[in-house]
């Protein structure tokens, strides 16, 4: 019999990564253990008190049966009592936070409960790409804007033409943002939220960074300016190192979250409970993450500094684990990252364009530049830098 896929999956982009994954597995053929700065995914274990808290949940609650379908009372209240001590900003566990399989998971279907076939939603190019396959999948039609260097790597509202904005839908956001590391302040929101508000659009910010900043002041969310039209995705993944559990949430405006909670009873059956629980006992511990916020910053120290020293324009993250690196004049963000990833250095980076989309000007506005992800050990980080003093650009 012929096996007929279906086209949103045969119209998807061949897998990005290939050309990359292709090189590593050389580097290893010739025996170099290559460094690996490509994956976004944190090396360090989850911390103890997550464990634990999830072993002991595992046990009392033996009597397992399904989980709720919107996260369990006690951990959206979990939710709300952490947004209160982070953000000064009040949610009604009851009406306002639903509870995702890791943020991944609400972000893709987000779409499905607010698009209708050719509806428009913006999309940050670069950009973390479930924003544009969730619209592809419910049949809306995807406008990338640019983050561009010469815009603080923030949206130009004054670029979206007015009709764009009057047919869009969602537009979302990720500060603080990967992978530029750009992490901006209230007024961002507050013009932001302005501008998606007066266009009906529904602003879906993802936060899924929120913790991971290198400033002194804590970045702020999307809802500080109020939840009507908000949406925030979270996540205990970056936060505590806990993208194995699949543990996040949705929270803001309540008419958003009635009809989200609506999708998601029809497409899965809720986080389990005890990674709910390990969730709750994650967020009730910030000594664990202002130490992983010491870690990321002593890596980025050592390689921002190591990168500079070799004739690169110096881009140091204020958030997230990202360093978005120019790379110098003349080269391509490919023949940057296979340089990178000759035997001698064996460091493996992500080009910008393999993450990023073209814009509706044609440009791509990661072409320049490529990703370092902050995940190997300070030991690594510090080789890594070692290796990197052979070039000069
Ligand atoms: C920008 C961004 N948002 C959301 C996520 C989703 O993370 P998770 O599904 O583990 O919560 C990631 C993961 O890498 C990300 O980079």
């Amino acid at each position: 019999m012929d096996i007929r896929v279906a086209k949103r999956i045969t119209a998807l982009p061949a897998y990005a990564f290939q050309v990359l994954d292709e090189k590593v597995a050389s580097l290893r053929r010739a025996g170099v253990e290559p460094i690996d700065f490509g994956v976004g995914d944190p090396s360090t274990p989850t911390p103890p008190v997550v464990r634990r808290a999830c072993q002991e949940a595992i046990d009392a609650r033996a009597q397992a049966g399904y989980p709720s379908y919107i996260g369990a009372l006690e951990f959206r209240e979990q939710v709300a009592e952490w947004t209160k001590r982070r953000f000064a900003v009040e949610i009604d566990p009851q009406t306002q936070v639903s509870s995702t399989l890791g943020s991944k998971e609400g972000i893709f279907n987000f779409a499905e409960a607010f698009v209708d076939p050719g509806d428009l939603v913006l999309i940050p190019s670069p950009g973390y790409p479930p924003y544009s396959r969730g619209t592809w999948f419910a049949e809306g039609k995807t406008y990338f804007y640019p983050l561009d260097e010469r815009n603080g790597f923030l949206p130009d509202l004054s670029a979206i033409p007015s009709d764009v904005a009057r047919a869009a839908k969602i537009m979302w956001v990720n500060y603080p943002n990967s992978p530029t590391g750009v992490c901006p302040g209230l007024d961002f929101f507050e013009q932001l939220v302005g501008w998606t508000r007066k266009n009906h659009i529904i602003l879906a910010s993802d936060e899924a960074y929120s913790e991971i900043y290198f400033g002194d002041e804590p970045p702020p969310s999307a809802l500080n300016v109020g939840d009507e039209g908000v949406v925030v995705f979270n996540s205990l993944s970056k936060r505590s190192a806990m993208t194995c559990y699949r543990a996040g949430w949705a929270a803001g405006d309540p008419r958003i979250i009635a009809a989200f909670r609506k999708l998601k009873t029809n497409i899965d059956s809720g986080t389990p409970t005890f990674i709910q629980d390990a969730a709750a006992a994650a967020l009730n511990d910030e000594t664990h993450v202002a130490q992983m916020r010491e870690e990321y910053r002593e890596r980025r120290d050592i390689l921002v500094d190591a990168l500079a020293r070799v004739g690169l324009r110096r881009s140091t993250p204020e958030g997230t684990l990202y360093i978005w690196q120019a790379v110098p004049e003349g080269m391509t963000a490919l023949d940057f990252a296979e340089k990178l990833m000759d035997p001698a250095i064996g460091i493996v980076a992500t080009p910008g364009d393999l993450i990023a989309e073209e814009c509706a000007d044609g440009h791509n506005p990661a072409a320049g530049y490529v990703r370092f992800a902050l995940t190997p050990s300070v030991e690594q980080v510090t080789l890594a830098a070692q290796r990197l003093s052979q070039l000069q650009f």
